[in-house]
C-alpha cells in the first residue's frame, strides 16, 4: 500500500452515490460511509430491489445525512436515465454545495459459472455481462464526472474490485476478465486525472449472496472447493468488517492513484 499522501475529511457536506446498495457489501459500505458524513450530506442508493434499498436507507439516515434511493436496472439504464437519476437526487441543491463528491461502484455479478472457459461462445451473454459490470459502470462514472466537472478536486471514486481482477481463478472467466477490465479503466482514469482520488478496493471473500451463487452454480471443482472451504472454515468476512477497512483505507488516503488495495493488505 502506498504511504499516506493526503487525508480525506468528510466533515463538510458530502454527496455520496453507492451502486448495488440493496444488500451485501453495498449495504455495509452505505452504512459505514453514512457514519462518517458531516451535516447536510446527501446519499443516493441504487439497485433494483426498492424494498431492500429502503432498508439500507433507514440504516443510513440521520440528522446530518439525507438518503434518497432509486430502483434502477443498471444493466439497461440509458445515459439519460443515469443523468436524470443523479441530477434528480440533488433536489434543488447545486454541485458546488458539496465539499466531497463520492461514488462507490459496487454493483457486480458473477456471470455464467456453469460453462468451462474453453467452451465460451455465447457472445450475447458475454455482452450482457460486460454491460452491467464494465460498460455501464463506465457510463455512470462519466455522468458523475460531468455533474462535478467544475469541482474535480472534490471527486472521490471507489471501485469495488476483486483479487480476481489481478489473479486468474479457474471457472470464473466472465468475472475475472470483467473485473480486470473495470479495474484498468479506473486506473487509466486515475493516470489522466491526477486530482481525482481513485481507489480500487478488493474486499476479500465476503459472506454475501454472491458466495451462495458460486456454490450453487460453479462447475469447476477447484472453484467450488475453494468457496466450500471458506464457508466451512468460517473464513468468510462479514460485510461490515470489510466495509470498515474500506473506509479506513479511503479516509487515511493510504493509496496511490487507482491503486488496487486488498482487505488483507497491511495497514
Ligand atoms: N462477496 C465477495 O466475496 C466479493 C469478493 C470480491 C469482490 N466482490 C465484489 O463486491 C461487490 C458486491 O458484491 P456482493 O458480494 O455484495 O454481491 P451481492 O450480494 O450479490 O450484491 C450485488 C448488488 O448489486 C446489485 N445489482 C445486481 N444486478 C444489478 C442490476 N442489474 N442493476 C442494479 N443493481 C444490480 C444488487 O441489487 P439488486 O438485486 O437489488 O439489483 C446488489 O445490491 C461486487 O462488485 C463484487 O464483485 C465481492
Amino acid at each position: 500500500m502506498a504511504s499516506s499522501s493526503f487525508c480525506i475529511s468528510l466533515s463538510g457536506a458530502s454527496y455520496v452515490v453507492v451502486t448495488g446498495a440493496s444488500q451485501g457489501i453495498g449495504r455495509a459500505i452505505s452504512v459505514e460511509i453514512s457514519k462518517q458524513l458531516g451535516p447536510n450530506s446527501l446519499m443516493l442508493l441504487l439497485a433494483r430491489n426498492k424494498q431492500e434499498l429502503a432498508k439500507t436507507a433507514s440504516l443510513c439516515e440521520s440528522d446530518d445525512v439525507k438518503v434518497v434511493y432509486e430502483s434502477i436496472d443498471l444493466s439497461k439504464a440509458t445515459v439519460k436515465e443515469m443523468n436524470d437519476v443523479l441530477n434528480n437526487s440533488i433536489q434543488g441543491r447545486k454541485p458546488s454545495d458539496f465539499t466531497n463528491c463520492i461514488i462507490f461502484h459496487n454493483v457486480g455479478s458473477l456471470g455464467n459459472l456453469s460453462i468451462e472457459t474453453a467452451r465460451m461462445e455465447d457472445v450475447e451473454e458475454l455482452r450482457q455481462y460486460y454491460d452491467l459490470n464494465v460498460f455501464q459502470v463506465i457510463a455512470l462514472n462519466t455522468q458523475f464526472l460531468k455533474m462535478f466537472k467544475e469541482f474535480e478536486d472534490r471527486i472521490i471514486i471507489v471501485n469495488i474490485t476483486s483479487l480476481c481482477a489481478i489473479k486468474p481463478m479457474g471457472g470464473m472467466a466472465y468475472y475475472c476478465s470483467g473485473k480486470a477490465a473495470r479495474e484498468m479503466y479506473f486506473r487509466v482514469l486515475a493516470e489522466e486525472k491526477k486530482h481525482i482520488k481513485v481507489l480500487n478496493y478488493s474486499p476479500g471473500p465476503v459472506e454475501t449472496a454472491m458466495i451462495d451463487f458460486v456454490l450453487a452454480e460453479a462447475v469447476n471443482d477447484n472453484l467450488k472447493d475453494v468457496f466450500l472451504s471458506f464457508k466451512h472454515q468460517g473464513t468468510l468476512l462479514k460485510p461490515e468488517i470489510t466495509a470498515k477497512k474500506c473506509m479506513r483505507v479511503l479516509l487515511s488516503g493510504r493509496f496511490g492513484p487507482g491503486e488496487h488495495v486488498d482487505y488483507f493488505d497491511d495497514e
